[in-house]
């Protein structure tokens, strides 16, 4: 019988992604959303790449704790990964509470329905943000967590413990945590991608829409870092690359591979690139000009920050392998969709 998984925030950037791998590697996928900052675009695009117009789909609120009881009494679900959550860094040094009571109450809500549920298999999406401004790159699961600057950054270091806690303590609940460095792109079909709301806060899809003209200029945040052009490094992962990842995570736990209970794994390329070379390649690679302006650094950037993967090269027998250029070619076709199409 194929295992079941269940993707919290299934018809988000991440999620639908993540699904289309799941479904291509043998496993009944369950979506469930509640569309708060996604349409249907995604999801739609899922179905169609994958065939599967049966997909199943819940509109529902993870922090809905009796919506959440209720799916893992419908479905026996062999695994959940959680992508619920708000992830805007600067919405939520505004709006803190909103990021606490959404971001811990829906996974809590998932972590109790599992151990009421006879225990899960918990994927948690985590961030490189973590490590914060790191003494030593690249960054191994060793590296220490250092204060958060955003309440954003704080529930996922908050998410992480609250996962590392319960394995421990309830029987039947095994855990991953993957922590996200960058991720760009878009499915090479161009079917799915970024969709953001307004102004993009993210680098990849402010310079898209600077390319297809919905915005005037792209501002590249701080000339005078010290790096080798001045401007900060990151380790770009590609979607698709990011969603095996997950396959290969819900893979180690279903079939009993996990060496602990709780795990965690840095899920990068390993290569730091800097903005501007990100925004050179984008104009090479699909052979235009962008509009470009050096401004002010951001507040709260940190200068540099990329992976040690060989953890997660190893035990999840997974290894990044789209190149930048590829990545950034999937972006602009997507981009490119997205204008002929909506
Ligand atoms: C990348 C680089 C900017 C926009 C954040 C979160 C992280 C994760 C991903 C997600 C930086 C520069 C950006 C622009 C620019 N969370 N930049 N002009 O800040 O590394 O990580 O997003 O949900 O937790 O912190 O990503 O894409 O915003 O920036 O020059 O218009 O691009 O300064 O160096 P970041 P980013």
């Amino acid at each position: 019988m194929k295992k079941q998984v269940l993707v919290s925030g299934g018809a988000g950037y991440i999620g639908s992604h993540v699904t289309v791998e799941l479904i291509e590697a043998g496993y009944d996928v369950i979506v469930a959303d509640n569309m708060s900052n996604c349409d249907l675009t995604c999801f739609e695009g899922v179905k169609k790449i994958t065939g599967r117009t049966d997909l199943p789909f819940i509109k529902m609120d993870f922090c809905d704790k009796a919506a959440v009881d209720q799916l893992f009494t419908d479905y026996k679900i062999d695994a959940v990964i959680h992508f619920a959550a708000f992830k805007a860094v600067g919405e939520s040094v505004a709006e803190p509470l909103k990021y606490y009571s959404n971001n811990l109450i829906s996974f809590m809500n998932v972590l109790d329905a599992a151990r009421t549920h006879g225990g899960c298999n918990v994927l948690f999406s985590s961030s490189a943000t973590v490590y914060g401004e790191a003494e030593v790159l690249p960054v191994t699961e060793q590296t220490p967590r250092l204060p958060s600057t955003s309440p954003y950054g704080n529930t996922k270091q908050m998410c992480e413990d609250i996962l590392r806690d319960s394995v421990k303590a309830y029987e039947g609940i095994h855990g991953i945590a993957l922590r996200y460095f960058n991720p760009i792109g878009a499915h090479p079909s161009a079917l799915i991608g970024e969709l953001p709301r307004g102004v993009p806060n993210n680098l990849v899809p402010f310079i898209t829409q600077t390319a297809i003209g919905k915005r005037e200029c792209l501002s590249i945040f701080g000339k005078d870092y010290p790096t080798e052009d001045g401007t900060c490094l990151r380790d770009y992962i590609d979607i698709v690359d990011l969603a095996k990842a997950h396959v290969a995570a819900v893979s180690r736990m279903v079939n009993g591979k996990m060496e602990k209970e709780y795990e965690i794994f840095n899920v990068g390329t390993g290569r730091p690139v800097s903005v501007y070379e990100l925004v050179t390649k984008f104009e090479k690679v699909n052979n235009l000009k962008l509009n470009y302006k050096f401004v002010d650094r951001r507040p709260g950037d940190v200068m540099a920050i990329w992976a040690d993967t060989k953890l997660a090269n190893e035990k999840l027998g997974w290894k990044a392998e789209r190149t930048v250029e590829e990545t950034l070619a999937a972006a602009w076709a997507w981009e490119k969709h997205l204008a002929e199409n909506r």
